[in-house]
């Protein structure tokens, strides 16, 4: 049995999209399966001139091989689920659970408009209003439309199946650690749990079925939308850095600061991680753009590694070095 759990540390968009294809290819799993909110949530993977922006399938698809599988606990978006399965061509190895919330007109209206839009600058994706009905009881799910019945599997028993036949699968989380509904900068957050535990939990997978657990950090730290970013640089600092970000789901320019330790400290705490993934070290030393050994990293960019690895008491296996997928110096 091997389990591998990919979560965020900081608030998002730390480049999990690209460390989960990554790993997608390497260890072959046999099924990729996304927890966390919904169609909030934007990965980009870039495979060669193609760069993919996806918001509902896990982004492991890449792997031609892997069934890819949403969790029960993920709201969907069937317009655009089933306009990824076709752009991306994944149709036939593509399911969602019949428990997968709905969303509809009614959560797109709510989400645009109102508290969620202008205090919490929520994405607007229809995903907070349609976990809200599902709290309340009233949500549909995928199992009340005809339209997705041939999507639909059992992703719990699927999971555990492979898992009891000795296979890998891969848990790809959403959002990142400081969104999370219980342990994120509340109310500054998502509408989830959406650390280690609960995209276990959204997807049917007990805690002693897991293996491992990867924190993704990027090197510095971003946020979009609103709520507090300690040591906040301004746009101008963060365009002179080579930080400034543009938001997948919204294109909303990201804010920015250094990496930051006692955040990560508590994000290694709250997911149980056990492997620590870098991403985009190539942009905080140029030198470092499209190394696959370690050994051929500077100096400074060791250290950097190094200082993260003291300060935070766990290994970093995967660093990210660039966009590619295969831009990565993998330790394990
Ligand atoms: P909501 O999840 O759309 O309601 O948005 C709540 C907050 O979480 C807002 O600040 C969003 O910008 C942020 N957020 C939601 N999903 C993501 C994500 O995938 N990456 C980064 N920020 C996100
Ligand atoms: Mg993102």
């Amino acid at each position: 049995m091997t389990s591998t759990v990919v979560v965020g540390g900081f608030f998002g968009d730390e480049g999990k999209g690209k460390i989960i294809s990554y790993l997608a290819i390497k260890d072959n799993p046999k099924i990729i399966v996304r927890g966390g909110a919904g169609p909030n949530a934007g990965h980009t993977i870039t495979d060669g001139d193609r760069v993919y922006k996806v918001r509902m399938l896990p982004s492991g698809f890449l792997n031609k091989d892997a069934k890819v599988m949403i969790g029960p606990g993920v709201v969907i978006n069937p317009e655009v689920l089933k306009k990824e399965i076709e752009d991306f061509d994944v149709s036939g190895r593509s399911f969602i659970d019949k428990h997968c919330g709905i969303i509809e007109e009614t959560h797109l209206n709510r989400d645009s408009k109102g508290e969620l839009k202008e205090k919490i600058g929520s994405t607007g994706s229809g995903t907070g209003p349609a976990n809200s009905d599902r709290a309340m009881r009233v949500l549909k799910l995928a199992k009340d439309f005809d339209s997705l019945s041939s999507l639909i599997t059992d992703v719990p028993s699927e999971i555990n199946s492979a898992l009891s036949a000795n296979e890998h699968v891969l848990i790809e989380g959403t959002q990142g650690t400081f969104l999370s509904l219980w342990h994120g900068t509340y109310p500054f957050v998502t509408s989830k749990d959406v650390t280690a535990s609960g995209i276990c939990a959204d997807v049917g997978i007990g805690p002693t079925k897991v293996d491992e657990v990867i924190v993704v950090f990027k090197s510095y730290v971003t946020r979009v939308g609103t709520g507090p970013l300690d040591k906040e640089l301004s746009l101008d600092e963060a365009e002179k850095k080579g930080w400034s970000e543009f938001g997948t789901v919204t294109g909303r320019q990201r804010r920015a600061a250094d990496f930051d330790f006692d955040l990560a400290r508590r994000a290694i705490m709250l997911n149980g991680a056990t492997q620590i993934s870098i991403t985009k070290l190539d942009v905080l030393f140029s030198d470092c753009a499209g190394k696959t050994l370690y050994d051929e990293l500077s100096d400074d960019a060791k250290s950097f590694i190094k200082n993260i690895e003291d300060e935070l008491n766990t290994p970093v296996t995967i660093i990210g070095t660039g966009p590619a997928v295969n831009d990565v110096v993998d330790r394990r």
